[in-house]
Formats: C-alpha cells, sequence, structure tokens
C-alpha cells in the first residue's frame, strides 16, 4: 500500500492506494458511528455483494447513474435522507463510485451538520488518479458544470485499483485523459506516458500512474487549496472541456481530452506553447483519444459552444476567456483570450 499525506492549513487527509486498502482501512474507518453510503446505479449493481460485505446496515443511497444527476434535486435527496435516518456529527460519509458519487457525497458531507467525515472511495480511472483527491465538491446548476460547491477535505481516500477491472473502453479513456492532463504539467509522468503508448489500457501500467498523479495532485493541492494561483494548472483543457461537456453530451473525461486537443493548438498557433513539445503533447492525447473512438462527434458548430467558455470559473469581470495550457514540459501558464478571438481561434483550432 502506498500512503500519501495531504495537509492544507486547515485539514489532513490520507491518500491510501492498493488492492489492499479496502480490508485494511474499511473496518476500522466504519467502526464506532453511523455510516452513510453514497453510490450510483451502475456501482451498486457491479458491487452489491462487496456493499453487503463491508456495508453491512449501512443506510446506503444509491444515485441514478449520470452526470445529468449531479444537481441540487439529487443533493436534496440525500441531504433529506441523511437527516432522515438520523445522522449525528461524529456521522461519516462514504461515497463509493466516479466524480460524480465524490462530487456530489463530498458535498452533500459538507453541508450537513456545517461538515461531517467524509471518506472517498474512487471507483473509476479518472476519480482514482483526480476527482477523489483534493477536496473539491459540486453539483451543477443552470447548465454550468459545478457552479456550486465547496472545497471540503475527505479524511480519508481509499484508492483500490481492482475497481477498474469491470470498466469500460470509454470509461479508462476518461481516466486516461487526466492522466495526459498530468503529464502536461510533470516531465516525468509525460516521459512515461510517451515510453508506453502501447499500454494505455493496460491496467498493472495504469495502476503505476496513480500513484504518480496522485502526488503531483497532492503537492499541487497543499499548496494552493481554494484554487488562486497553482491549483489553477488541474484545469489544462478544462475551459474549452466544459464547454464541450455541456454542448455535446460527451462525458467529462472525452470532453476535457477534446479540450486539451484544441487548446493545445490554440496555445502553438499564438506562440504560448513551444511547438515540438506541444505536438509530442498533441500525439499523447490523440493516442488517449484513439482508446475509443467517437465516431459521432461533429465540432463543426463548435463557435455555438464557445459560449458556454463564458461561464467557467477561471474567467474574471475582464470578459476573458482563461484557459490553463502547458507551455512547454513541466511549465504552464495562463493564456487569456478575448471573447471573439477565443471563438475564432477555436474554429481554427477544430479543423
Ligand atoms: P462518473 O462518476 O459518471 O462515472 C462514469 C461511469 O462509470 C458511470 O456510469 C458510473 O456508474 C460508472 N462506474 C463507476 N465505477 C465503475 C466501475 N468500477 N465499473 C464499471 N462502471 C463504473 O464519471 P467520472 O468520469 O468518474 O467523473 C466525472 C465527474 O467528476 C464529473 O462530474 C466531473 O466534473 C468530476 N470531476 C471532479 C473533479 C474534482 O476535483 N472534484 C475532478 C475531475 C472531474
Ligand atoms: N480537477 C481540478 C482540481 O481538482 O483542482
Amino acid at each position: 500500500m502506498e500512503t500519501i499525506l495531504l495537509k492544507t492549513p486547515t485539514t489532513s487527509g490520507t491518500i491510501r492506494v492498493g488492492t489492499d486498502v479496502i480490508d485494511a482501512r474499511l473496518h476500522v474507518l466504519t467502526a464506532g458511528q453511523k455510516n452513510f453510503v453514497v453510490t450510483d446505479s451502475n456501482v451498486y449493481a457491479l458491487y452489491q455483494d462487496w456493499f453487503a460485505r463491508y456495508f453491512n446496515g449501512a443506510e446506503i443511497f444509491v444515485l441514478p447513474a449520470g452526470e445529468e444527476n449531479k444537481n441540487f434535486q439529487s443533493l436534496y435527496a440525500i441531504l433529506e435522507k441523511m437527516s432522515a435516518v438520523g445522522l449525528h456529527r461524529n456521522s461519516r460519509l462514504f461515497a463509493v463510485g466516479g466524480g460524480v458519487v465524490g462530487d456530489i457525497g463530498g458535498l452533500a458531507a459538507a453541508l450537513y451538520m456545517r461538515g461531517i467525515s467524509c471518506v472517498q472511495i474512487p471507483t473509476t480511472l479518472l476519480a482514482q488518479v483526480d476527482s477523489s483527491v483534493g477536496g473539491k465538491t459540486a453539483v451543477d446548476l443552470g447548465g454550468v458544470k459545478n457552479i456550486v460547491g465547496a472545497f471540503y477535505q475527505p479524511c480519508e481516500v481509499l484508492i483500490d485499483p481492482a475497481f477498474l477491472r469491470t470498466l469500460p473502453p470509454r470509461e479508462i479513456k476518461c481516466g486516461v485523459g487526466e492522466i495526459v492532463k498530468y503529464a502536461a504539467l510533470n516531465g516525468k509522468i509525460f516521459d512515461i506516458l510517451e515510453e508506453n503508448t502501447d499500454k494505455l489500457t493496460d491496467l498493472a501500467f495504469l495502476t503505476e500512474l496513480i500513484v504518480a498523479c496522485v502526488q503531483h495532485k497532492a503537492n499541487v493541492v497543499q499548496a494552493d487549496e481554494k484554487e488562486s494561483g497553482e491549483r489553477r494548472s488541474l484545469n489544462v483543457g478544462h475551459t474549452t472541456g466544459h464547454a464541450i461537456e455541456l454542448s455535446s453530451g460527451l462525458s467529462h473525461g472525452e470532453s476535457v481530452l477534446y479540450g486539451m486537443l484544441f487548446e493545445t493548438r490554440m496555445a502553438i498557433g499564438a506562440g504560448v506553447c513551444e511547438s515540438a513539445y506541444g505536438q509530442r503533447l498533441l500525439a499523447l492525447v490523440e493516442k488517449a483519444i484513439a482508446i475509443a473512438p467517437n465516431t459521432d462527434v461533429d465540432f463543426s458548430q463548435i463557435d455555438k459552444d464557445a459560449e458556454k467558455a463564458r461561464s467557467d470559473k477561471k474567467n474574471l469581470d475582464d470578459g476573458k476567456i482563461k484557459m490553463a495550457v502547458a507551455k512547454d514540459k513541466n511549465e504552464w501558464t495562463m493564456f487569456a483570450l478575448g471573447f471573439e478571438e477565443y471563438r475564432t481561434a477555436l474554429l481554427q483550432a477544430v479543423k
């Protein structure tokens, strides 16, 4: 088992990675208080025996699977159930699932009685390499991604790569998308990926990368928990990615991959990203997309989606669209364009 500590000015948490983490930690974490589990319908159906074994007697809230359920109605239903079953301040919430469950479950834990203990048990590759770590919790509202949320650190994150065995290729691709994001920020991860592009669906290989990504994220979050500086780097590809996600029906990980593709091309075109390095990064992005190609995506109308980038949380009141982009190996920067410039550059980038 690998153990990574994440300490912020106000809290600390432990991230554990390995196929032994559940047996080693769950009986300790579930003992001595009421427990409440949030999961989704797919995970619950696949892992019913697992839930019966580790959460016998706990209240289990099963959210219908899908990003469209990461909303206020679901949050309200979870909080209502937490209250109805009489959770107290010392009760503990376990979020068992992908990033949707982690985000909404974490937010419910942050809100209930102004905050109860939360454990994240991520079951998708995307959640294992990224979303379960760092304490961002949120729901979507009014067609805007993650617009209502809180920074709320889990006391523990248990990452068991065995969950990845049931993931379909499309979900593996989404997780690899976030790994490519870490490659854009971290030269060591970049080199490992570039040297092993034939292993992007090899679970043993991906498992090795989980620790490297989580360690990178923990370092960034420790330095800048509330995203006023360095943490903005973790949004590489996300400004355009969120716009694509809201407009296209593609999932988060896939949208971020296309976001990275287009934003890197824009950054190369503007001279912001070093060209030879940028081409190597684009090659990694394209390899990830090829894991489960989207045969039916059409970006010819992307200038309409561009409008959605206006609501990105990195934007300020100056009307500019802000993107976190790779500049060179181990280097990133914020790249800002006025809206019309952004729309034009994006149209150019999809060609
Ligand atoms: P998801 O939670 O929707 O999971 C993807 C699909 O995989 C779902 O259908 C789910 O039911 C299924 N699934 C989960 N575990 C499985 C397993 N072990 N086997 C088979 N199927 C399984 O999506 P995601 O890609 O995990 O996460 C995307 C979400 O995460 C988005 O809402 C995004 O905004 C959020 N996110 C948050 C952060 C953060 O820092 N908080 C970072 C990145 C993404
Ligand atoms: N996924 C971006 C962040 O956690 O900051």
